[in-house]
């Protein structure tokens, strides 16, 4: 399938629209961002003049002057979706917000644009019950934070997205350098959150029952099971920890030990409020004081650098 690189609308511009609307605008594309006041509006831009600099000084984006050029933004709903090929949604996550924001694109965008959602685990079947028109074409595209640096996003399609929308948001999400994954059935969360909140969970309740501090929690991960992560997923993994056996003498051998580490593991699903304390304590001490902009600023020049490592000539 093969697209123009017409205008795309980042519906919510706060963390996520922002990303997004730097790397739309960085491969190309026109980009209209839209939000409740002029204020929010100002600020975002901003933050999306940042990452543009920096993605352009990665030399992961084209030229920077002429993607400022293509950034417009508007307080108007209507008028930010009325000639778009895609609409991208990041406002506030929960149904109540999003639904009526759908309706809304719905009535007012292209016939033939893509809605997207940038919802961390809200699932498209139930949004698509606000859109009247053409629900077809309404999909999720979960990306990750910071979304114009990491590479995943999860394409969750609701019971009425059609085929075709998940095959041209496919195409649309490759052209700017997204590696897209697509569910095969709608589940809460999707992959990788699914992933990522069972880890936390753990991570919690380590610290909350003294096990370890968050310090170490964070240096554990991030020196052991995530230099691996970074280049493969845990059955890849595994596999390779299975030695000349592979992965069917790692699960039915080795694999047989870990039930008894799985009883004595965190199965609560409302947070302790002991954890939530001690999380905060312990990333405050980690922290120490560190403004976000210093934190965020080292954070992407890491990840810029694995970027070019792991992905460029992928
Ligand atoms: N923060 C993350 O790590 C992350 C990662 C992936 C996906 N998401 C998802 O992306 C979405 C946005 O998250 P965020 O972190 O950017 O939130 P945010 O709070 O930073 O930004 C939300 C923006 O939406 C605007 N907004 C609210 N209602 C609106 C409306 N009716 N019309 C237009 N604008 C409206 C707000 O003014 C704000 O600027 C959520 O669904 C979230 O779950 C977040």
């Amino acid at each position: 399938m093969t697209i123009e690189r017409g205008k795309v609308a980042c519906i919510g511009s706060g963390l996520i629209g922002q990303g997004w609307a730097a790397l739309f605008a960085l491969k190309g594309y026109e980009v209209v961002m839209q939000d409740l006041s002029d204020d929010v509006l100002e600020r975002a831009v901003a933050r999306v003049r940042n990452h543009m600099r920096f993605l352009a000084d990665a030399g992961l984006g084209d030229d920077f002057n002429s993607a400022l050029g293509r950034i417009e933004t508007t307080t108007g709903l209507v008028e930010a979706v009325e000639d778009v090929v895609l609409a991208i949604e990041s406002v506030y996550e929960s149904y109540e917000v999003k639904k009526p924001v759908f309706a809304e694109m719905d009535r007012a965008a292209p016939d033939d644009a893509i809605l997207a959602s940038s919802t961390s685990g809200l699932l498209m079947t139930e949004i698509q019950k606000a859109v009247g028109l053409h629900p077809e074409r309404c999909i999720v595209a979960h990306p990750w934070n910071p979304a114009h640096l990491v590479p995943l996003v999860e394409l969750a399609p609701g019971e009425l997205t059609s085929e075709w929308t998940v095959e041209r948001t496919y195409t649309i999400m490759e052209d700017i350098g997204k590696v897209p994954v697509v569910l095969k059935k709608e589940a809460p969360g999707f992959i990788a959150n699914r992933l990522s909140v069972a880890l936390w969970r753990e991570a919690l309740d380590l610290v909350d029952r003294g096990v370890a501090s968050v310090e170490d929690v964070d240096k554990a991960v991030r020196a052991g099971p995530g230099i691996r992560w970074a280049i493969m997923g845990p059955y890849l993994t595994y596999h390779l920890g299975g030695g000349a056996g592979g992965i069917e003498y790692l699960m039915r051998h080795i694999g047989a030990s870990k039930t008894s580490w799985l009883e004595t593991m965190a199965t609560w699903t409302n947070t302790p409020e002991s954890a939530i304390e001690k999380a905060i304590e312990g990333v405050d001490e980690m922290v120490g004081g560190k403004p976000l902009e210093e934190l965020e600023a080292w954070r992407d020049e890491r990840l810029a650098k694995l970027l070019g490592l792991l992905w460029k000539n992928e």
